[in-house]
């Protein structure tokens, strides 16, 4: 299966694609993910990322694309992929089109996870993220066992660099200017399937278990 996750920042893509991911046997890809791991790192991608990222605006087309271009080219995608984060503007879908059909790849689902926005705020401001293998907590609705301390490995949780508030309030504008219109785009192919983020995680995995039971 190639499914697209699509929704809000702190909708619960990253929650429910590592879920989705692992039950499918498929790569869970987010380029989130991929730009932090490489601000981590130092590398020259990372630095160009950073000033973006930390600032909550979209990292340049170009650059994103090429990235994903890479990854989406590793063999391991020829069976499936959940991607999580992208594409995320016109230019982006556009570009995915041309990758996919280079690869002689077919989307086969966009899961698009609605939560109001009134939510999302305290989602983002109460995430922590362990340093070490990437689980994603909230000190209120999934607390660890410990706090700051990963339940699968121990590592060390902190809070990412964009989930303060403001920061929160410019990545939420960016996603209603430029990535909503994409719901439209897949729409007309029929590819998209809404489930309610607003609901216990468990019950929101159940629902994107049924949608993609019914996109196969
Ligand atoms: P990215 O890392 O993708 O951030 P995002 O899209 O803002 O989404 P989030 O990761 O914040 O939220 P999520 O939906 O994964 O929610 P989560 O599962 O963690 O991108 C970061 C930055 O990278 C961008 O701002 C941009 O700079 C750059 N970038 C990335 N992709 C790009 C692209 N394509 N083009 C250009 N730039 C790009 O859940 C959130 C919290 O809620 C967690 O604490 C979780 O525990 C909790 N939670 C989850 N589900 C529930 C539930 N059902 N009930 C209660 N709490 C819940
Ligand atoms: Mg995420
Ligand atoms: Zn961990």
């Amino acid at each position: 299966m190639h499914i697209i996750l699509m929704g809000p920042p702190g909708a619960g893509k990253g929650t429910q694609a590592v879920l989705l991911a692992g039950q499918e046997g498929i790569p869970h890809i987010s380029t989130g993910d991929i730009f932090r791991a490489h601000m981590s790192q130092g590398t020259p991608l990372g630095k160009l990322a950073k000033e973006y990222v930390d600032a909550g605006k979209y990292v340049p087309d170009d650059v994103t694309n090429a990235m994903v271009r890479d990854r989406l080219a590793q063999p391991d995608c020829k069976k499936g992929f959940v991607l999580d984060g992208y594409p995320r503007t016109p230019e982006q879908a556009r570009a995915l089109d041309e990758m996919l059909a280079e690869l002689g790849l077919a989307l086969d689902a966009v899961i698009n996870i609605d939560v109001p926005d009134e939510l999302l705020v305290e989602r983002a401001v109460g995430r922590r993220v362990c340093r070490s293998c990437g689980a994603t907590y909230h000190v209120r609705f999934n607390p660890p066992r410990e706090a700051g301390r990963c339940d699968r490995c121990g590592g060390e949780l902190y809070q990412r660099s964009d989930d303060q508030e403001e920061k929160v309030a410019v990545r939420l504008n960016l996603y209603h200017s430029q990535t909503t219109p994409l719901l439209q785009f897949y729409k007309e192919r029929g590819l998209v399937r809404t489930v309610r983020g607003d609901q216990p995680m468990d019950q929101v995995t159940a629902d994107i278990k049924e949608a993609v039971r019914a996109s196969r």
